[in-house]
């Protein structure tokens, strides 16, 4: 599913989540570029993580996150996230366009 994050009534963002493999898997969080650094990111994805908690009959949140992101490795470190590994997407199997993500996963 996924969710634009808003303040008041201006989309600045967004993000999607889901079930996969009976997990919670977050993926494409994204702030507009003049509304980084001003703590969406880092709300939205609490709000996320709250909600997704609800949910008893799981205990996992995982994502994906380019190695050379700092800032998006640091601001899910510090909601508990930690490195569980590394995930290879083949995006386009006939070009043999392939990539590889550091997973990250969240406990509850
Ligand atoms: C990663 C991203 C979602 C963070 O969202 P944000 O709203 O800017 O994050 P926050 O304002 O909540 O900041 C979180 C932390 O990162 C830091 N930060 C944010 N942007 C930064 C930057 N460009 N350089 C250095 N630090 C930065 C903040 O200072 C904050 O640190 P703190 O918790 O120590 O104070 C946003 O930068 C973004 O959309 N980036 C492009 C897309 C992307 O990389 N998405 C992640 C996909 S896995």
């Amino acid at each position: 599913m996924s969710l634009i994050i808003y303040d008041d009534d201006t989309p600045i963002g967004f993000f999607a989540y889901g079930i996969v493999s009976n997990c919670y898997v977050i993926a494409n969080l994204m702030i507009n570029k003049n509304d980084q650094r001003k703590g969406y990111g880092t709300r939205a994805m609490k709000t996320l993580i709250s909600k997704i908690k609800k949910d008893k009959g799981h205990d996992k949140i995982y994502l994906g996150v380019n190695e050379h992101n700092a800032v998006a490795i640091r601001l899910y470190q510090k909601l508990g996230f930690r490195f569980d590994g590394v995930s290879h997407f083949v995006i386009d199997e006939a070009g043999g366009t392939s990539t590889d993500v550091c997973r990250m996963v969240l406990e509850y």
